[in-house]
């Protein structure tokens, strides 16, 4: 198959990418780099042992999309590309707007004029908004608190209505739980920019010394220890439901969502726990006020995705933190060149 990966350059997209090569498809990639570097499709490149095209494109600007859409002729797409911060989101509402809704317009639009049906889209467990009930399901009603949550909803309703509006149209819409780890590799892993917002990326980075202390937001939650619990899946897992999901575009017609998540919940002490098993690093932390809009509990229910694409997780929480901390000792500064 011949598949456009749009975000390729990022933390999932790299992941990804390697995973779509390696199962034999010709992939390019499109990324404005705006979060990533191309460093890490280099080292995609070496790890993978083979080659991909790759386009500077950004999908606010349509004739250019529609015009390199064309060229390559995509049988599939995954979308991977938009901004991802909720609590910038909130500050900058219209770029995430722009950014998220407008270039998924631009996209569908491209994708029609190279006659491309199947899409992939990175959908978040964000459109639960504070569940009603646990384990998630994908029936659970529909609802976010925030721009970027937003964003990620009118994006599936819009794959939803193209559906209803074109019997040849395919959406498969992933809905990530809490994506964590790295490439076995330690070659790539996720590299934020400036101060991580997440807890992962949060841990490794105390752990190998670039940050004192993982503040701990809320101890008083109605959860188990009173910290977070949260539903976290390897990012090699995820890339693999990809590949499942791309397959499912094959022989289905319609949008249809599937939650990616292992289905259990690991709270934030628990994770910190086992970041120090693996790492044998300490990992100071301290208890600190609740973050704004954060939930107490968010796991999925997985079944569907077992049931109907054949895909479920393997990877459990020790090998989530071996591989990040792999990633992070090897690359204390992530794609940064060492000074
Ligand atoms: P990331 O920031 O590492 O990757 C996104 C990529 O998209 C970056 O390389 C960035 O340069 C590119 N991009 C952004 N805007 C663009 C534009 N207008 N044109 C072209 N390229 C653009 O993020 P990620 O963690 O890999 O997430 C990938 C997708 O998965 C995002 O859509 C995100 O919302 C979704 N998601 C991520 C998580 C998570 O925890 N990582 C959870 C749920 C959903
Ligand atoms: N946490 C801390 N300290 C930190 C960072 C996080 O205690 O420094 C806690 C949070 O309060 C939460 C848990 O760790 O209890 C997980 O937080 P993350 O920020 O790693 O993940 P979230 O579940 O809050 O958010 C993620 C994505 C969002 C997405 C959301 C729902 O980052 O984009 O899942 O899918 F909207």
């Amino acid at each position: 198959m011949r598949v456009l990966i749009t975000g390729g350059a990022g933390y999932l997209g790299t992941h990804t990418l390697l995973q779509v090569l390696a199962a034999g498809h010709e992939v390019c990639v499109f990324d404005n780099l705006s979060n990533s570097s191309p460093e890490g499709m280099e080292r995609v490149k070496a790890l993978s042992n083979r080659t991909f095209e790759f386009r500077n494109t950004d999908l606010r600007d349509r004739e250019s999309l529609i015009e390199r859409t064309k060229d390559f002729a995509p049988d599939a797409v995954i979308h991977f590309a938009g901004l991802k911060a909720v609590g910038e989101s909130v500050e900058k509402p219209l770029e995430y707007y722009e950014n998220n809704v407008q270039g998924t317009i631009n996209l569908l639009y491209a994708m029609e004029a190279a006659n491309c049906q199947n899409i992939v889209f990175s959908s978040s467990a964000t459109v639960y908004g504070d569940p009603d009930f646990l384990p998630i399901t994908e029936d659970h009603p529909l609802r976010s608190t925030n721009p970027y949550g937003r964003s990620k909803l009118h994006i599936e309703e819009m794959l939803r209505d193209l559906a209803a509006s074109k019997p040849e149209f395919t959406a498969a819409i992933l809905r990530y739980f809490n994506p964590v780890g790295a490439h076995k590799s330690g070659q790539i892993g996720e590299d934020p920019m400036g101060i991580p917002n997440n807890l992962m990326p949060m841990i490794a980075q105390v752990a190998v010394g670039r940050r004192e202390v993982v503040k701990v937001f809320g101890n008083d939650y109605d959860t188990p220890d009173g910290t977070g619990v949260r539903d976290y899946i390897h990012v090699n897992d995820l890339a693999r439901a990809h590949v499942a999901a791309l397959d499912w575009t094959q022989d289905h017609k319609g949008a249809r969502a599937f939650n990616l998540g292992v289905g259990q919940g690991v709270s934030v002490l628990e994770m910190i726990e086992a970041f120090a098993k693996a790492s044998g690093r300490d990992i100071p932390f301290e208890i600190a006020a609740r973050r704004a809009g954060d939930i107490a509990s968010c796991y999925a229910d997985p079944t569907r995705a077992r049931a109907e694409l054949g895909w479920s997780a393997e990877l459990g929480l020790d090998e989530m933190c071996a591989s990040s901390w792999n990633w992070q000792d090897s690359n204390p500064r992530g794609y940064e060149p060492d000074a």
